[in-house]
Parts: C-alpha cells; structure tokens; sequence
C-alpha cells in the first residue's frame, strides 16, 4: 500500500490541463532506487490525443533512464483506464495504488488489474 504516493498524486493533480473534462488526475511513481516521478493527465482539443496521469509519470521516469522492472509502485488519484492498465503491465509495476469505488484505498499488482494480458508473441 502506497499511501505516499497517492498523496504525492493528490497534490501534483492540481498541475493536470484537463480543459475539456474538468476531470484532474495526477500519478507518482517510485522507482525501487527511491526516485519518486510524478505526472498529470495533458489533453488536447483533439480529444484522443491527450494523455493519461499515469503515462505522463512513466515517461517521465523513463526520459530518466528507467525501465520495466525498475517501478516499485505507484500512487493514481483514478482508477487506472484500460490503456494505462497495459502500460502497468509493460512496466511491471509491483504495487498499484488508488482510490477504489469503495471510498476506500485499494492495491492491486499490474498483472491483477489486467489479467490473461497480451504480449508481442515470442
Ligand atoms: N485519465 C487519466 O489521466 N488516467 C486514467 O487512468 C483515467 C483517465 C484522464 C484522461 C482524461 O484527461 C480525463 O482523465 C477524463 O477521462
């Protein structure tokens, strides 16, 4: 349970462009050397374009030097969209924090939110 992160997310939220859907989330990452990156959802008049939170914190971590096995955890004031659920399994992220439907914070590991997942054939 990252309790951290999720706070971490609740303040950068603030940050996200969110014009169209009023609707702000923010993401915190740590990586398993302690480094924490954080990002808000980017969206555009062109609406598929924007971007969510969570790929925002991921690139950010990756623009770093980070990779998939190098992300502890991380914090989403959302519950992660599809989309996001299978960038949390490319970077096999172990813990993935949120507030759940409950009202209440829940964590779940990438390969539990989106299970049976697809990968490029071997
Ligand atoms: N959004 C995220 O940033 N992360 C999610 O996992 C759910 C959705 C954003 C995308 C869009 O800018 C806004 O929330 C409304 O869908």
């Amino acid at each position: 349970m990252s309790k951290d992160l999720y706070e971490r997310a609740v303040a950068i939220a603030k940050q996200a462009y969110a014009p169209y859907s009023n609707y702000l989330v923010g993401a915190a990452v740590r990586t398993r050397d302690g480094k924490v990156f954080e990002g808000v959802n980017v969206e555009n008049a062109a609406y598929p374009l924007g971007v969510c939170a969570e790929k925002t914190a991921l690139a950010t971590a990756v623009s770093e030097g980070y990779k998939p096995g190098d992300i502890e955890a991380i914090g989403i004031t959302a519950s992660p969209c599809g989309g996001c659920r299978q960038w949390l399994y490319e970077f096999r992220v172990g813990e993935v924090t949120f507030m759940g439907s409950t009202g209440e914070l829940v964590t779940y590991s990438a390969a539990e939110l989106l299970p049976d997942t697809w990968d490029l054939p071997a």
